[in-house]
């Protein structure tokens, strides 16, 4: 399509974000299966539902445009969901994949913050008021969902920098594969150690992305 004008550009991220949003409502399912810790499983489930209905006011934004509904593949969401199966397939300490998850949700997070901050702006500019506010609705629950992931992160970076520990209140009982009951501080591993090292990149990698944007 060509972009001749702000209202092009708006279609076009409009397109972009419809097709971003869709893989989300895939990949968070698997996310959360693919996470330890109750809290964060809930936080992955809790962020689906808001992201069907970010795909939803994306929908209704297009039909107040006249335009049907479809998407652009987005090669940032591509590349972003790829990185998160990427480590979800390594092996680990649970705390320490799931810090990783942290991070790789929360690069996700960062983007959509971008798009819904840049489409809101040029809905605001175009004078399409019902847009924008649908636009601000989703931006300030992705906002939402970044602190979230950040305070969770409090926790599980800290389990994941110290394995031996049973910081997160009551939470080392929900290890991958154990029903009930505290693991003793040798059994809460389900494989190499290595993963230590690991949680510390990535719980600065979120706290520097966080800082960043101020979040
Ligand atoms: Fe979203
Ligand atoms: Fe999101």
């Amino acid at each position: 399509m060509s972009l001749g004008n702000l209202e092009d550009l708006f279609l076009h991220e409009l397109k972009d974000t419809y097709d971003a949003e869709k893989r989300m409502t895939k990949a968070l399912p698997k996310m959360a299966r693919a996470a330890s810790s109750e809290k964060l499983q809930q936080a992955f489930r809790k962020h689906l539902a808001q992201t069907e209905t970010h795909v939803e006011r994306l929908e209704r934004i297009f039909k107040m445009l006249n335009k049907p509904a479809r998407g652009k593949k987005c090669m940032a969401m591509t590349g972003l969901i790829e990185e998160g199966s990427e480590l979800m397939s390594e092996a680990g300490t649970e705390a320490t994949i799931d810090a990783g998850l942290i991070g790789a949700a929360q690069k996700v997070e960062h983007y959509e913050i971008a798009a819904y901050g840049t489409m809101a702006t040029y809905a605001e500019l175009l004078g399409l008021n019902e847009a924008e506010k649908l636009l601000k609705q989703t931006l300030a629950e992705e906002k939402k969902t970044d602190e979230d992931l950040t305070q969770l992160a409090s926790s599980i970076n800290f389990q994941a920098e110290n394995p031996d520990s049973h910081a997160e209140d009551g939470e080392t009982s929900s290890r991958r594969g154990r029903k009930g009951g505290r693991s003793t501080s040798n059994s809460s591993g389900r494989g190499r150690r290595g993963g230590k090292k690991d949680g510390s990149v990535f719980s600065q990698m979120g706290e520097a992305l966080s800082t960043m944007v101020g979040g």
